[in-house]
């Protein structure tokens, strides 16, 4: 009784062992990509209401909080990356993070604010682009 009980933990573990590699692998692979794409739909979403002159909370919030929230899974998903790149990489990812507060200031009727804080954010995009990508 005791040898099949010890069997069978050592079954269960065995399996979830291998879910988790399973799973670190897949979150390895895909969610870094993931999180590049949300931010850049919820990007482009609010690119899309400055258009339609629509700036207001209700519009733009959560597309704005949301990128906010990708924009902290950055570092967690793509750290580490080893030798001195973590640094020059933070660097970036607070620059970025640092944009999307101005969006979040910048909230109300009025497009230009909006349009203006979504466009230094874009640069800190391209700038972590021009040195990761
Ligand atoms: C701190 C660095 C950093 C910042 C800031 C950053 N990115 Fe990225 N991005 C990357 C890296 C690195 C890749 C390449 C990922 C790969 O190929 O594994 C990437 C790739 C992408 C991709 C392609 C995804 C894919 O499947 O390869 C998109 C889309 C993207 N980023 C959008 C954005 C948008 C929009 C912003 C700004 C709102 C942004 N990124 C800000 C580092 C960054």
């Amino acid at each position: 009784m005791r040898i099949a009980i010890v069997l069978i933990i050592g079954l269960l573990a065995g399996a979830l062992g291998g879910i988790k590699a399973y799973q670190s692998f897949s979150a390895g692979s895909e969610v870094p990509h993931a999180v590049m794409w949300m931010m850049r739909y919820h990007f482009g979403a609010v690119g899309d209401a400055i258009k339609a002159g629509q700036c207001g909370p209700e519009a733009v919030g959560s597309h704005i909080d949301t990128l906010a929230r990708m924009a902290d899974d950055i570092e967690p998903v793509f750290l580490p990356m080893g030798d001195d790149l973590d640094a020059p990489f933070s660097e970036h990812a607070k620059a970025l993070r640092d944009g999307i507060q101005q969006m979040q200031s910048a909230v109300g009727s009025d497009c230009k604010g909006l349009a203006a804080a979504r466009g230094e954010t874009f640069e800190a995009c391209k700038a972590c682009h021009r040195d990761f990508k």
